[in-house]
């Protein structure tokens, strides 16, 4: 079997197309979607998304505002700066790029951020409804992401075997919560395994649905995939390439050219998953605009 490329950055347009329209009405409103974004340090993947993220909000009406500050910035800093954005009505959304350098605390940087605002979807309160089963907590955007891609293919994981390869508070745990909730697009068995998992290779070919996000790359092998599987790659890695243009080259997670001749369907990389995470974090952007004017 060849498998279908599932094309995130077709499924990704579709999802900004209703988001600008979204956003157009809210302006009609006289609410203008803002986004603040704040990036610590120096890091080029970083940097990279950053500027992506803010690229397609421009596409899509949203307005933006950033921080770009040194990685010796103080936490007392960031944290004040946060406090801001928090009472400024006409800020809606609040990103802080992920990872923060050594010296910050990743939690109670993201806890100082209003859960209203929290368009990433990492503050506990957004973790604790989702998780719950409250439809309307935020969720974090790369696996609601790949929940829309299924979405988007036709493929329905309700009674099917999920493996999700990965723990990441950004992506696997919530993944795994988002696929096994009571609700359309998900009621899948979920397995969730890890770099300590005895028998990884046996616990993926177990999976209708492979979902890997390790951040190692091409780790998942052909022979891991079960015939037919659906393969959703979260992983970007930037691999040495002498013959790229950038003396590097991006792949993924998995082994795409292994696994596509066994899976059914499977996300590129670049193209796949990536495009969607920035088109949810533009939803919930827009959501977040809208229940501050108490429209949606
Ligand atoms: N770093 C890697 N992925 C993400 C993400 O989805 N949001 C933020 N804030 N940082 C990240």
């Amino acid at each position: 079997m060849t498998a279908k490329i599932i094309d995130g950055n077709a499924i990704a347009a579709s999802v900004r197309e209703d988001v600008k329209a979204e956003a157009t009405a809210l302006r009609e409103k006289g609410i203008e979607p803002c986004l603040a974004v704040m990036l610590v340090g120096e890091d080029p993947a970083s940097r990279v998304y950053v500027g992506m993220k803010e690229k397609k909000c421009a596409e899509v009406g949203i307005r933006n505002i950033d921080a770009r500050l040194p990685a010796e910035t103080s936490q007392e800093e960031i944290l004040r700066i946060l406090d801001e954005w928090n009472a400024d009505p006409s800020i809606h959304g609040i990103l802080v790029q992920l990872p923060l350098p050594d010296h910050v605390d990743e939690s109670t940087v993201t806890e100082r951020i209003l859960p209203e605002k929290d368009v990433d979807g990492f503050h506990p309160v957004n973790v604790g409804r989702m998780s719950a089963g409250d439809t309307d907590a935020f969720r974090p955007c790369t696996p609601h992401g790949v929940q829309v891609m299924l979405k988007h293919i036709g493929w329905d994981p309700s009674g099917k075997h999920a493996v999700v390869v990965g723990r990441s508070n950004i992506v696997g745990r919530p993944m795994a919560t988002i696929l096994s909730q009571k609700q359309p697009w998900a009621n899948a068995t979920v397995t969730v395994a890890h770099s300590r998992s005895d028998d990884l290779a046996g616990i993926c070919r177990l999976a209708d649905l492979l979902i890997v996000a390790v951040g190692r790359p091409e780790s998942v092998t052909g022979d891991m995939v079960k015939e037919g599987a659906v393969v959703i790659d979260v992983g970007v890695n930037r691999v040495d390439d002498p013959e790229a243009p950038k003396g590097y080259r991006l792949v993924g997670d998995v082994a795409f050219e292994e696994a596509k001749e066994v899976a059914s369907w499977i996300t590129p990389v670049p193209g796949g998953v990536g495009p969607m995470t920035i088109a949810m974090l533009l939803q919930n952007t827009v959501t977040a605009a809208g229940r501050s004017a108490g429209t949606s």
